[in-house]
């Protein structure tokens, strides 16, 4: 499939928005991806609001494409639909990945903004939106009009790091 292999993590985006019709077919991408027990853990915020994608972009030191982003989705796993706890951010990483290649499908940019690990930037999203207890920020995608940058094919694969019958 074309997008897999030229998908690249897009972190400059024209002055444009998204269209509606686009920011849907995204989030239906999302909410498409396999999960644990069928548990659809995720929820999304999305934000186009240029002083909110501002604020949003400080959440790490490697947020700023978020700040000229068109929309930014915001990805949180919801602990009241979890069935099997340890497997959501599984499932949220299959949404995120979905979400990428719808993007790079529907000719826009994205990339994937990790803070499922750093404690300082869940806090800050957590107290950003007044999230309850059971809401798990996961991850940001920033997306819109790659300006520059484009989605291209780079070659990754390495014969060595496959292992026939045994290790
Ligand atoms: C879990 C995860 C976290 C990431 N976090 C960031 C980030 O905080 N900032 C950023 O600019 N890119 C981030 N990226 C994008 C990676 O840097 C990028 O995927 C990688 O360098 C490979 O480049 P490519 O996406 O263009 O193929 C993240 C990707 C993943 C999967």
């Amino acid at each position: 499939m074309k997008e897999i292999f030229n998908r690249r993590s897009i972190r400059k985006f024209e002055d444009r928005p998204v269209e509606k019709e686009k920011i849907d077919k995204l989030l239906r991408a999302g909410m498409q991806a396999p999960s644990a027990a069928n548990q659809q853990p995720w929820e999304f915020i999305v934000v186009e609001n240029k002083e909110s994608l501002k604020t949003l972009s400080l959440t790490t030191p490697y947020a700023t494409p978020v700040a000229n982003s068109a929309v930014t989705f915001v990805l949180l796993g919801n602990s009241n639909s979890f069935k099997v706890p340890s497997g959501w951010q599984q499932d949220m990483g299959a949404a995120a990945e979905n979400i990428l290649l719808e993007a790079t499908h529907l000719e826009l940019g994205a990339v994937w903004l990790g803070f499922a690990t750093a404690d300082v930037a869940i806090d800050y999203i957590t107290n950003l939106y007044n999230l309850p207890e059971n809401i798990k920020p996961f991850a940001m995608i920033a997306i819109g009009y790659p300006d520059g940058q484009k989605n291209e094919f780079v070659d990754r694969y390495i014969a060595e790091k496959v292992h026939y019958e045994k290790w």
